[in-house]
């Protein structure tokens, strides 16, 4: 709380209502209108341009700054110096691990990486034809089947437990998904191996075959993990909060975030440009695509490009950017067709007065396809990656919100239907 305060006034209110001002630690303070209803009046945000939905310790974003902090590390410096779980670590606890909590940490991941057989089966059923989000967002779903009595979300060990099978079992189920749609036998998680590594043996490996990971994909893999656990209120969050505050089973909850984050807009956009890359074919189509992306009639859009908070370079698109370059280098791929197509397409869009006053920089979307196409990964599994990365996310901000006070999320709306009507009588 801060002894500042908003005035609001109001025609035909001849009293001014004061609204309390909480600081935050860094980026904007947030003013608390919840007693304007008293007054007889709602806030009117549709898309939460400019509402805060919480408090939160676990992300800061700046959007003008293109600044992106974890627990307040810059995602650059995650990045290159920590790993996807110690990165897990840190946004669930708050704290970088020691190397005995890390020790620790790790293990306890491992020891619940495995798939309740019942799950496997689940997604056995499926076409293997379906999309691989759809399959995921289901096998997340069923888990709510497996941990559900034993779940009880007021107990912090309790929701530990459930922290170490997400982020334990979301990469068995991902790799599991890839395989059936390829027909292959499911690979179980492999002990020896670190997480990305063990992630693309069970994508990739064959069954009773030795694991033959290259240390530079999985390493990568691990970067992509990092860059993608988590980013504040976005769409998939603000889904799993919201779903999560009315109490239910945080696998289904973290179910709906998945989702959320199928869609084109926000986690599907990889998926997205890789299709659009692989449309343009080559940098003489660029132009005409560009043109496509600023004709509104057009109904297309540049993926990749844009960002609701980002105002300026997505601090993540330029860590992808220089893994892109040194993947696609180490793997002798530096003459990508795509990759020579997309750093065109940044060049040309960033120069373009359009993109330049909608303030239009590439997003943590842009690259990734690029290297996950190169590392092997079919593009309909882009954003199963995604998902993957982020379950943690998923699972912080819950467990951020149920760990303290919370009410059920029920927003209100401007009603501007009919007015009260009899029904017609006979
Ligand atoms: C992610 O929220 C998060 O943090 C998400 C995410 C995360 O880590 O969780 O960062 C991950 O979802 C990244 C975004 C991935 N999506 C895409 O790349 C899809 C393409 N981009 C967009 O559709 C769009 O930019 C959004 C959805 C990302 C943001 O949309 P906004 O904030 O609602 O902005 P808007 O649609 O109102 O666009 C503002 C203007 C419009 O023009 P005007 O009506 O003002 O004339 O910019 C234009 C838009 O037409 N515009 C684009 C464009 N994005 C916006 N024009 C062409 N190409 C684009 N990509």
């Amino acid at each position: 709380m801060t002894d500042k305060k908003a005035h609001l006034s109001i025609d035909g209110i001849d009293k001014t209502i004061e609204l309390p001002i909480y600081a935050s630690t860094i980026g904007p303070d947030v003013i608390d209108v919840t007693s304007i209803t008293k007054h007889g009046f709602f806030t009117f945000d549709p898309g939460f341009m400019s509402t805060a939905s919480c408090e939160s310790k676990i992300t800061f974003i700046d959007g003008d700054e293109g600044v992106l902090l974890h627990r307040g590390y810059p995602i650059e410096q995650l990045a290159v110096s920590s790993d996807y779980l110690e990165t897990c670590y840190l946004l669930l606890n708050g704290e970088l691990p020691t190397p005995a909590q890390k020790e620790e940490f790790t293990a306890e991941v491992k020891k619940h990486s495995t798939v309740d057989a019942s799950v496997a089966n689940l997604v056995k059923t499926f076409k293997r034809e379906s999309h691989p989000m759809a399959i995921l967002c289901s096998a997340v779903a069923a888990l709510a089947a497996i941990y559900n009595d034993e779940i009880d979300i007021t107990n912090a060990e309790s929701r530990k437990i459930t922290a170490y099978r997400l982020i334990g079992q979301i990469p068995t189920l991902s790799a599991m998904v890839y395989k059936h749609s390829k027909g292959e036998e499911f690979i179980a998680p492999d002990d020896n191996l670190d997480y990305a590594a063990n992630f693309l043996n069970m994508t990739f490996g064959k069954a009773g075959q030795a694991p033959n990971v290259s240390q530079t994909i999985a390493k990568a893999m691990d970067r992509i993990f990092i860059l993608h656990a988590d980013h504040e209120q976005n769409a998939s969050t603000s889904t799993v909060r919201l779903s999560g505050s009315s109490g239910t089973n945080p696998f289904a909850a973290i179910a709906a975030g998945i989702s959320t984050l199928w869609g084109p807009a926000h986690g599907g956009a990889n998926e997205a440009v890789l299709n659009m890359l692989e449309e343009i074919g080559s940098v003489e189509n660029i132009e005409s695509c560009v043109a496509r992306a600023k004709d509104k009639t057009s109904g297309f859009r540049l993926m990749g490009f844009g960002h609701r908070v980002y105002k300026n370079f997505d601090p993540r698109a330029k860590v992808m950017k220089q893994t892109c370059d040194e993947v696609l280098a180490e793997l002798g791929l530096e003459n990508e067709p795509l990759l020579a197509i997309a750093k065109r397409l940044e060049q040309i869009a960033l120069e373009d007065e359009y993109f330049i006053s909608k303030k239009l920089y590439p997003n943590v979307d842009f690259y990734s396809g690029i290297i996950m196409k190169a590392v092997g990964i079919p593009t309909e599994m882009f954003t199963v990656i995604f998902a993957l990365g982020r379950t943690v996310g998923w699972y912080s901000h819950w467990n951020e919100m149920v760990s303290g006070p919370y009410k059920i999320g029920r927003p209100r709306q401007q009603y501007t239907g009919s007015p009260k009507r009899d029904y017609p009588t006979k």
